[in-house]
């Protein structure tokens, strides 16, 4: 059984068609990066899942339970961190917490337990008496992850965990996501590429309600011209005919500046994706020219993002 399962989902809203029959499912131990520009259909397909929408069409099931038939049971399975902030903005954070405990079933030891834990996982200790409404961004993101862990859920829906979050704090959430990783199964939307290579070891991007590409970031990456480049700067500058020269080698597409004041690099890129460092290295020895840095890219995910998202 596949915790989720998801078969020609979709949703309109009077005209608005917001996801159109996507179908896919996800395995314990996948974190699934849902990639897509705004309005995408990200969020109303995680609010399906979670139960918060019913589906116009097609089905959805969390560790086998149908989120419409079943949705109780599908929700006991399930923690989901809607966009934003979390509701009730009066509450502390404790009493938000101890409230979703009681929610979630748990009663007196408990219940106490559960929030802790929860609570020690995102690091919410210094804030816990503070109303949810004057915690800043970061703290109100932290508050909604708790919630959404508190149970310890197999199943982790998280909607822009990372939204809101200065970079010590992303990188937080990105570890724990990680340390979760092997023991559920997790989708994450985010809009922020490095994110992917971070903590998905799977990427769909989405545009138009429409699922475009489902791969590993590693395959994403492989699409981009950038894949196998070989960035190169040589020690004073490198001279214009050794660059002629690695733009005729073959395998090479063509050589173009780095392109920024503070790099006198350039880029060799390979035709498709090929293995060019051998003959790049090759050349600069026998022409002499020494050489302050060489490495081979991996790609670059905002090129194909841009690629596949405009081509819809
Ligand atoms: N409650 C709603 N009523 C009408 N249109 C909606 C509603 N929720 C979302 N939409 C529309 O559905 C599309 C997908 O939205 P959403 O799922 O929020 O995208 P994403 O999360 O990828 O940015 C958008 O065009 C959005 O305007
Ligand atoms: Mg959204």
């Amino acid at each position: 059984m596949h915790l989720i399962e998801i078969e020609g989902l979709s949703k309109h809203f009077g005209d608005i068609e917001a996801v159109r029959g996507i179908s896919f499912t996800v395995d314990r131990g996948e974190v699934v990066g849902f990639l897509g520009p705004n309005g995408a259909g990200k969020s109303t397909t995680m609010k399906m899942l979670a139960g918060f929408l019913t589906p116009s069409a097609g089905r959805a099931s969390i560790c086998g339970h149908d989120v419409v038939e079943d949705g109780l049971a599908a929700r006991r399975r399930l923690g989901y961190l809607p966009e934003g902030a979390p509701a009730y903005p009066d509450m502390t954070a404790a009493s938000f917490l101890a409230f979703i405990a009681q929610i979630r079933g748990f009663r007196g030891a408990e219940a106490r337990a559960a929030v802790d834990r929860a609570v020690d996982r995102v690091d919410l200790g210094s804030v816990l008496e503070q109303p949810i409404d004057t915690l800043s961004k970061g703290f109100k993101r932290r508050v909604g992850l708790a919630q959404a862990l508190l149970h310890d859920p197999e199943v982790l829906i998280l909607d822009e965990p990372t939204d809101g979050l200065d970079p010590n704090q992303k990188h937080q959430v990105r570890q724990l996501i990680g340390s979760m990783a092997a023991t559920k199964a997790i989708i994450i939307s985010t809009h922020i590429l490095e994110e992917v290579d971070a903590v998905c070891t799977r990427a769909m991007v989405i545009a138009n309600g429409r699922v475009l590409v489902d791969g590993t970031p590693a395959a994403l990456e492989a699409r981009s011209p950038y894949h196998h480049a070989v960035y190169v700067r040589a020690e004073g500058k490198l001279p214009a005919s050794v660059q002629d020269e690695l733009g005729a080698l073959p395998g090479v597409k063509r050589v173009e500046a780095a392109g920024r004041a503070d790099d006198q690099g350039v880029y060799v890129l390979p035709q498709n994706g090929a293995d060019i460092g051998p003959l790049v290295r090759g050349l600069l020895a026998a022409r002499g020219v020494g050489v302050a840095e060489l490495r081979v890219e991996r790609g670059r995910l905002d090129g194909v993002f841009r690629d596949i998202t405009m081509a819809a």
